[in-house]
């Protein structure tokens, strides 16, 4: 497997296969791999000749510096991974501050139509800018066909198509599945800090998303959003932050339902100190 270090390397691979005409799939990561990333992988292998893994702790979109430190850097587990995937048609990249920032560490302002206010937005100040500042950076020196993005970050999913839009950028945003633990948490590098009783525990949220999609089919999203946070109140262990239906366009909180749309649950919920987020298609 190809292992970059920096961009100027990245890019001349990328040129060589620029000029024989193959397909270029690109899956950024912030690494601490997981099978969730690893089915972003393998989905990006189906519809390209290569796929660039980036590696790279992005800390601009954090916008608490405890959590940058504490995120974790296990590069010598992710490449392990990733072989077992593909050791011929990965290559990863793993770019140092100076490949994405040169001299100065800080993001770029966007305006996302919005969408950058709502929810995490909302509760991550800045985290978007930093996001789409980073995002858009990779893009450039990878110049991926396509690249694939999680539904677990569903609004960052959304962000980065309007970026592109925006922006007139020619990658293709392939959307894909969240992938799930057996007992249906939603796969994050963050769980393997969960406390064994919070791990134990944190299934609950996919399982009141559930609930809750079904409650939708004959309740007012008002309704469904109090009986949301009344369970949370309930739970011994959980702290529900914010829960939301919202329509996927506009990621604005429904307020009369209407068949035209399509909509989500969104959820974000702290297991002690660390933050869970997930979300569900209702219809
Ligand atoms: P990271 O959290 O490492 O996630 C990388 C990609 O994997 C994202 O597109 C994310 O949505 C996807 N992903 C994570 N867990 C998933 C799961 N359980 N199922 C499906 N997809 C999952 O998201 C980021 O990094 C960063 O913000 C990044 C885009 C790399 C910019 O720094």
């Amino acid at each position: 497997m190809k292992v970059f270090n920096n961009k100027n390397q990245l890019s001349n691979c990328v040129d060589k296969f620029k000029t024989n005409s193959k397909a270029i799939g690109f899956v950024p990561t912030m690494g601490a791999l997981h099978n969730g990333h690893l089915s972003l992988v393998e989905k990006g292998l189906l519809e390209n000749d290569f796929i660039v893994v980036s590696i790279f702790v992005n800390p601009t979109q954090f916008n608490n510096k405890e959590d940058l430190e504490r995120y974790p850097r296990t590069v010598n587990r992710d490449l392990a991974l990733l072989e077992t995937v593909s050791k011929s048609k990965i290559i990863v990249f793993i770019p140092s501050i100076e490949d994405i920032y040169e001299d100065k560490v800080s993001s770029e302002a966007f305006a996302f139509d919005g969408l950058e206010h709502e929810m995490e937005g909302a509760f991550r100040p800045g985290h978007f800018d930093g996001v789409g500042t980073v995002v858009k950076r990779l893009l450039e020196i990878v110049r991926p066909d396509n690249a694939y993005f999680g539904e677990k970050d569903f609004q960052q999913l959304q962000i980065i198509k309007k970026m592109i839009e925006l922006h007139k950028l020619t990658t293709k945003i392939v959307g894909c599945a969240i992938y799930r633990a057996d007992d249906g948490l939603a796969m994050s590098s963050r769980n393997e800090r969960l406390k064994p009783n919070y791990r134990k525990a944190a299934p609950f949220i996919y399982k009141t998303l559930k609930d809750a999609k079904k409650k939708f089919g004959t309740d007012s999203a008002k309704e469904v959003t109090e009986w949301v946070e009344n369970q949370f109140k309930k739970h011994e262990l959980l702290e529900l932050e914010y829960f939301l239906i919202a329509d996927i366009k506009t990621l604005k909180p429904v307020k009369r339902k209407s068949t035209k749309k399509t909509y989500r649950a969104f959820i974000a919920a702290y297991a002690d100190d660390i933050r869970l987020i997930d979300n569900i298609a209702l219809n």
